[in-house]
């Protein structure tokens, strides 16, 4: 049996705001077991980044109890959180507010292990550094640039490598590709993938998109109004979820579960077919999907730049 990293009972977090206490995050529980990958899925404010925020410390509970390692992490004293920090770290989601602009890169990675002061002679810090930049795919050339002058996945993998700095066992990824474009998003994801069977560690990923979930985590937790309402494997969630907010987050057709289970032969054959139709698409108009092939668009393309160039009054007198 898998042995718990995290078990978390009755977890507890509300805010006063004006209209009353918000209930955040209501009587939860649910674990997290070693080496493995927990999504936290919901709707906008049902209390995801609450969660991970009161896992790691960076929010105190109101109530409840979360062991970790068997030890309740709700009971440390200053000194004990701030080395449970260095085991427990988080990645944001927005790469472009989450890093100091007037750092470079070096300084960024170099911050954590500065704060904790884990090594004495800088030469030892540099190697780390360059070490942690070689670990996230980030070029030694830039490390001496400034956040701006990089892409958000570069920046996402600066935040991976502050993450790591301290060599974490488990990290909260609080929407880590939300602010990224599609390809992008899947080069990071495999970053965490591949850092995760190199180091061993253990994630909660946070989202509030089902399919980027479902291709990182091994279980699913589906968080509603501050509660979780279902924690399951994500075939289960994705063939028979059972609680109606569940069902209410995957989209409308569900496959049958022999296509979802069975060995994917059906998967196959759907991806060849899409292949197959959207070469063909290239060069015809798309009967399928109403989009117009590329000699089509050149040819409207040509009509426009002809309107643009005729003389206004010529456009007006035939009008
Ligand atoms: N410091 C705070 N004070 C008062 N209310 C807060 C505070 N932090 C969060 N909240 C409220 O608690 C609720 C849960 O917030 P949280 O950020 O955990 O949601 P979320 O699920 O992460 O949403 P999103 O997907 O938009 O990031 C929200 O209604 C939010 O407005
Ligand atoms: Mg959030």
């Amino acid at each position: 049996m898998a042995e718990k990293l995290l078990d978390i009972q009755n977890l507890t977090k509300y805010f006063s705001t004006k209209k009353g206490l918000l209930h955040a995050v209501d009587n939860i529980s649910f674990h997290i077991d070693k080496g493995e990958t927990l999504g936290l899925v919901g709707e906008s404010g049902c209390g995801k980044s609450t969660t991970g925020r009161l896992l790691i410390r960076l929010l105190e509970a109101d109530r409840g109890q979360i062991l970790y390692n068997g030890d309740d992490v709700l009971k440390y004293t200053s000194r004990q959180i701030k080395e449970a920090r260095r085991e427990m770290q988080i990645v944001f989601q927005d790469p472009y507010s989450s890093l100091n602009p007037r750092l470079t890169v070096f300084e960024l990675i170099a911050e954590p292990l500065y704060v904790n002061r884990v090594y004495k002679t800088k030469s030892e810090k540099e190697a780390r550094i360059k070490e942690l930049m070689d670990t996230v795919g980030l070029a030694q050339r830039l490390i001496t640039t400034y956040p701006h002058e990089l892409d958000g996945g570069r920046r996402q993998r600066i935040g991976v490598a502050r993450a790591l700095a301290l060599k974490p066992e488990f990290i909260v990824l609080d929407e880590p590709v939300s602010a990224l474009d599609v390809c992008i998003q899947a080069q990071i994801l495999n970053l965490l993938k591949n850092l995760q069977r190199e180091l061993g560690l253990t994630y909660l990923f946070i989202s509030h998109n089902l399919s980027v979930v479902k291709h990182v985590s091994d279980r699913i937790a589906v968080m509603y109004l501050g509660k979780i309402v279902e924690v399951a494997d994500y075939k289960s969630i994705f063939v028979n979820p059972v609680h109606p907010y569940s069902q209410a987050l995957l989209p409308r057709y569900r496959w049958p579960s022999w296509m979802v289970s069975g060995s994917g032969l059906f998967w196959k054959g759907i991806s060849l077919v899409r292949s197959i139709r959207h070469r063909v698409a290239a060069f015809t108009d798309d009967a399928f999907t109403g989009r117009k092939s590329v000699l089509s668009r050149r040819r409207s393309c040509c009509r426009l730049a002809k309107t643009a160039m005729r003389p206004a009054t010529l456009a007006i007198n035939e009008t």
